[in-house]
């Protein structure tokens, strides 16, 4: 099969389109025929090990992964003998959590795996750009507890992860402001906020507006500052925090009435199902800026790591 394999780490032209050995479902597996996979910002932080800290996890010289890519849309193709949930000829969409390879005509994927049937109402396209951002953001707004009429502010609003929080807490009846640049007004608008704040004109700090709930996407904000945006007993989500955000997040959760999210997400199927169920009420759509073919994949990292994306970048298999 066609897949995109990389051997050492560095520059998008270390992602190499080559033939390697079709993988075989094990019993309690389904192999899928990939139809559509992205480019997310995961991708390209393992592609070059940055930060330098990757190397501790993902091979301190080389990568001991060799294909790259976490999400997916396709067709199964073969399954297991114990495999229950799936049958050949589904359509289905998900996440390959920490085991990656999507970028690539084949994957064999466990039948409890984060995935699920692919909405009958969108492409693989669509679907496949789904669970990155989509997942990020659910596992973040359920733990924030978000209810309707709560007003939560959504840094980064035009991202992958952005894009979803959005659109996800308007699922949950929330009064949603977006911050984006001005490019990105229109789209922000489009996915559902109730107001968009341009972060080049406005400071969000500064405008004696509170929240409920400020989720930072983007690793965007300054923490001692914001916080002062939250209302008392607020929750600050700091989806992209690093060790230095993690630590404050922690003290202030304990010195004071506000809490501070962060952490690794976890991928489960069920998330998988309840963001198909939104997508097939129309509260959920894929936001897509550009589409690549599989073998263009090293543009399509180049134009993801510059981080001005809009929602997501998708490949075609
Ligand atoms: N916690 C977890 O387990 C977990 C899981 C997945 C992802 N993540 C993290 O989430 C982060 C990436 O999220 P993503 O893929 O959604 O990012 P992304 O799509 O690459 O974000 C790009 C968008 O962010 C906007 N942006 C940049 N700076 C901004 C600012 N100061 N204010 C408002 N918007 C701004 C850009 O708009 P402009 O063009 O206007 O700048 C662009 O539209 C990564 O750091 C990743 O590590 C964490």
């Amino acid at each position: 099969m066609k897949a995109v394999v990389y051997i050492q780490y560095g520059s998008p032209d270390v992602l190499q389109v080559k033939q390697v050995e079709k993988p075989t479902p094990k019993k309690n597996e389904i192999l899928i025929r990939i139809k559509a996979t992205a480019v997310n910002s995961g991708d390209w932080r393992l592609r070059k090990a940055d930060p330098f800290a990757v190397r501790f996890i993902f091979g301190l010289l080389r990568p001991k992964i060799s294909i790259l890519g976490s999400v997916f849309s396709g067709e199964v193709e073969s399954i297991g003998d114990d495999v229950n949930y799936y049958k050949v000829g589904d359509f289905v969409f998900g996440h390959t959590n920490m085991s990656f390879g999507s970028y690539a005509e084949y994957i064999c994927m466990l039948d409890n795996a984060s995935m699920a049937i692919k909405p009958a109402n969108i492409s693989h396209t669509e679907a496949a750009v789904i669970p990155f951002g989509g997942v990020t953001a659910l596992h973040f707004i359920k733990k924030a507890m978000i209810k309707p009429r709560q007003k939560v502010l959504v840094v980064g609003s035009s991202g992958a992860v952005g894009s979803a929080a959005v659109q996800i807490a308007k699922s949950f009846g929330a009064d949603v402001t977006g911050v984006c640049g001005a490019s990105n007004i229109a789209l922000v608008k489009s996915i559902g906020a109730d107001k968009v704040i341009d972060y080049t004109k406005e400071d969000f700090t500064k405008n004696g507006e509170t929240y409920d709930v400020i989720f930072d996407a983007v690793k965007a904000i300054a923490l001692p500052r914001s916080i002062k945006s939250l209302n008392k007993n607020g929750i600050m989500i700091l989806s992209a925090a690093g060790i230095s955000e993690m630590l404050q997040g922690l003290w202030i959760s304990m010195t004071s009435n506000k809490k501070v999210l962060t952490g690794v997400i976890s991928h489960k199927a069920e998330d998988i199902a309840f963001l198909k169920e939104l997508i097939e009420k129309d509260k959920f759509k894929s936001v897509i800026d550009r589409t690549y073919p599989l073998e263009k994949i090293a543009e399509a990292h180049a134009y993801v790591e510059k981080g001005h994306k809009k929602g997501n970048v998708a490949i075609e298999v």
